[in-house]
């Protein structure tokens, strides 16, 4: 992210959510040198709390809790949910009601940004020899990708009904490198991932965006123009990785259905069609 784009007041009060998970766990560091004293929460305390950092513990489901938690903040990082396909039940729970709660706090609390971890799974059935803008038609492929496609679409609204400048990022796979042919195509490395968190947090253009959370990957399915336009510059770089990736996908079994789209193993789950019957 270019300096210009930048103009961190480190007074400001920035809100983490399911801080004491994989991503915020990896983010953290990582955030400080920009954003020092952050509030974290999740419903479990972080087991790694840091100098500076404070921790509010808030369920997602429960207004009153978060109202805590945005109570005088500025912006909102939003991580908390659950973070990979489930029952019915968990994903309306902790993403589709804990979402609505967690924007609908923030805007009561007078909240400016909120960023957005959405999923490649609200795209997962498009298949991975297109590649696509963020414009597409949303084509979850989980109950998961349906609640990003949620996610999003609570984004848009209070960007446009209410004026908080709100950046989804359809996160791919975030870690130290990609693990098997599928993650060289969607990998984010951390230190990106914050790149992207400090624009959705600083740049005067957002108003409501959707950049593909991903580093620079040959292999990628996606167009992030718009990321780039917004001064977004990926160091991490898929190929660098690529002879590990693929001793690792060979230990794989394969897979018809999920290797044919994006979304990989979660298209495949539960799938009851036809390959030739589905996607666009
Ligand atoms: N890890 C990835 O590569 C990846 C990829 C795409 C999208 N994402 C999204 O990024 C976010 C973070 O992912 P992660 O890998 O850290 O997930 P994670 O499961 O490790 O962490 C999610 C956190 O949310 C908290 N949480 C769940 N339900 C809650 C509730 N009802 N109230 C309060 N807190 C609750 C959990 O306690 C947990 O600490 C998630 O929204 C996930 O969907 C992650």
């Amino acid at each position: 992210m270019t300096n210009d784009a930048t103009r961190s007041d480190q007074s400001r009060r920035i809100v983490l959510t399911g801080a004491a998970g994989g991503v915020g766990t990896m983010t953290r560091p990582l955030l400080e040198a920009f954003y020092p004293g952050l509030v974290l929460s999740d419903r479990v305390a972080p087991k790694d709390l840091r100098p500076g950092e404070t921790f509010v513990k808030a369920d997602l489901t429960k207004p009153d809790e978060i109202a805590a938690v945005v109570r005088g903040a500025h912006d909102v990082i939003h991580l908390g949910g659950h973070s990979v396909e489930g029952s019915w039940d968990q994903i309306l729970n902790a993403n589709i009601v804990g979402c609505y709660n967690l924007f609908e706090e923030a805007r009561k609390a007078g909240v400016k940004r909120i960023v957005f971890a959405s999923s490649n799974h609200a795209v997962g059935f498009y298949p991975r020899k297109r590649k696509i803008g963020t414009d597409v038609t949303v084509r979850p492929d989980s109950r998961y990708g349906v609640s990003k496609a949620f996610g999003e679409a609570l984004g848009a609204l209070y960007a446009d009904k209410h004026g908080i400048a709100v950046t989804c990022l359809r996160i791919g796979n975030v870690g130290p490198k990609p693990i098997d042919l599928r993650r060289l195509s969607i990998w984010i490395s951390p230190d990106d991932l914050v790149q992207l968190f400090r624009i959705g947090l600083e740049h005067p253009e957002v108003h409501f965006d959707i950049l593909y959370g991903a580093s620079d990957n040959a292999a990628s399915w996606w167009d992030n123009s718009r990321a780039w336009q917004l001064g977004y510059r990926p160091t991490g770089r898929g190929e660098d990785y690529r002879a590990e990736a693929e001793a690792e996908q060979v230990k794989l079994a394969p897979d018809p259905v999920g290797d044919v789209f994006q979304g990989g193993a979660f298209a495949s789950a539960e799938f009851t069609n036809d390959v030739e019957r589905c996607g666009p």
